[in-house]
This record gives C-alpha cells, structure tokens and sequence, in this order.
C-alpha cells in the first residue's frame, strides 16, 4: 500500500536532485556545448584517458554510484584534465535535466549491467524509449558506442537500434572504434561485442521521459 509520507519525501528528494544537476550542468557546459559522453564511466578509466587523448573534448561521464564517482575525480586532478567531469547522476535524469541546447558527439556505454534475467530486463538501459530521449540530444553526425560482454544483450541492443526511428547501426567493420582503454569490466571479460550507431538527422521529437 502506499505511504502518502514517503511519497512526498521521495518526490522532494527527486526534485533536490533536478535542481543540482541543473546547477552542475550550468557549471559545466558552456551555451551550444557539445560535449563528448559516457554512461555508467565506473571508476572513470576509460574517459580519463580518452580526455587526455582528446584535449579539445569537452568530456563528462555520469554513474549511479557516488563512491566511483569521487574515485574518477581523484583520477582527473591527478591527472589535471580541465576537460573531464564526472557527474553522480541517473542517466535518463542527467538527460532530462540537460539544457535544450546542449548536444553530445559521442556516447559511450561500455559494459553496462546485463540484467540477464528475464523478468529484469526493464531494468536494461538499451531501451527503445530511453535510446528516442538519447537521439534527441545527438549533435549532427553523432555516435553511439556500445560494447557488451553478454552476447543476448548484444543481440537485444543491436535488434532494437536496427528497429529505431532515430538511430541507423553501422555496417561492423565500416567504421573503426574511435578510441581504445581496457576498462574494468573489459578487462575481466574474455571476450565482448562492439556495436557503433549513427543518430538519424533531424531527430524526432523525443517523447518526455520523466524518471521515476
Ligand atoms: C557493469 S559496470 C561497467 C563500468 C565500466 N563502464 C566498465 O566497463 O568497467 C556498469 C556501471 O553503470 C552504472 N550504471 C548502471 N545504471 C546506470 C544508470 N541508469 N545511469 C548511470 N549509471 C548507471 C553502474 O553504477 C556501474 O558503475
């Protein structure tokens, strides 16, 4: 049954969380800024050294979990990369609290949870809806990187990007990976898939995804 009390704290909480991330993209991305993404970045290996790599990228990684958030901020001011960020966010949240002129290049989503289980699979973040709210912030010519070490989610990911509206899969071999650094779950798989997709220009208006 449901407690009205907890209902409202839950809600308050979800707005506290709107308002700063609204505050932390401000801070961070410029107007028109294009920037460079990745969800679920870990312990921030991965974009760490892809920002040093590509110093004129404005580069932010967003994960769930607080603890690997501060590990890839130590991480960046070791390395001194004025162009990465890491940011404590949910992805469709971060999405939705995006300002409307704010465009990505490049996604990255390198190993996210499989949810092999049926019954979760609504848990999975490669959903048709959330990849229509993803196309509607892809800048002009953008890529979406996906890499999986569970072939079913491979194959899930490569039918529901194949089915898209918004997104076009690229021929495997057409296009090159544009940038490698194991990551931590790259480095315990023994052997994964690569998927690249291409956002279909102009994107349709994305339905309004409000995260729960
Ligand atoms: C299996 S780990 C992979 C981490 C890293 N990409 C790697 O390859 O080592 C998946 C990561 O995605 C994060 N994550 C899961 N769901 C997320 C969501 N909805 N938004 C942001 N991060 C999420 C988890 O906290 C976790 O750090």
């Amino acid at each position: 049954m449901e407690n009205p009390a907890r209902t409202a704290q839950y809600l308050e909480l979800m707005e506290t969380r709107r308002r700063d991330l609204r505050a932390c993209h401000a801070q961070i991305l410029a107007p028109q800024a294009r920037f460079t993404w990745e969800i679920g970045s870990g312990h921030g290996h991965f974009l760490a050294a892809y920002a040093q790599a590509h110093p004129t990228e404005l580069c932010i990684g967003i994960d769930i979990i607080g603890e690997r958030i501060e590990r890839a901020l130590r991480k960046r001011d070791r390395a001194t990369l004025s162009n990465l960020h890491f940011v404590h966010a949910e992805a469709r949240l971060f999405l939705e609290t995006l300002p409307d002129d704010a465009t990505f290049s490049r996604l990255f989503i390198l190993f996210p949870d499989p949810w092999p289980k049926l019954r979760h699979h609504k848990h999975r973040i490669m959903q048709s809806d959330f990849l229509a709210s993803v196309a509607a912030r892809a800048g002009e010519g953008a890529r979406l990187y996906f890499r999986t070490d569970f072939t079913p989610y491979y194959d899930d990911t490569k039918a529901v990007l194949s089915d898209h509206a918004n997104w076009d899969v690229i021929p495997e071999g057409a296009e090159p990976w544009p940038f490698e650094h194991e990551t931590v779950f790259q480095a315990r798989a023994p052997s994964y898939h690569s998927l690249i997709a291409r956002s279909k220009q102009p994107a349709t208006t994305p339905p309004i995804i409000r995260a729960q």
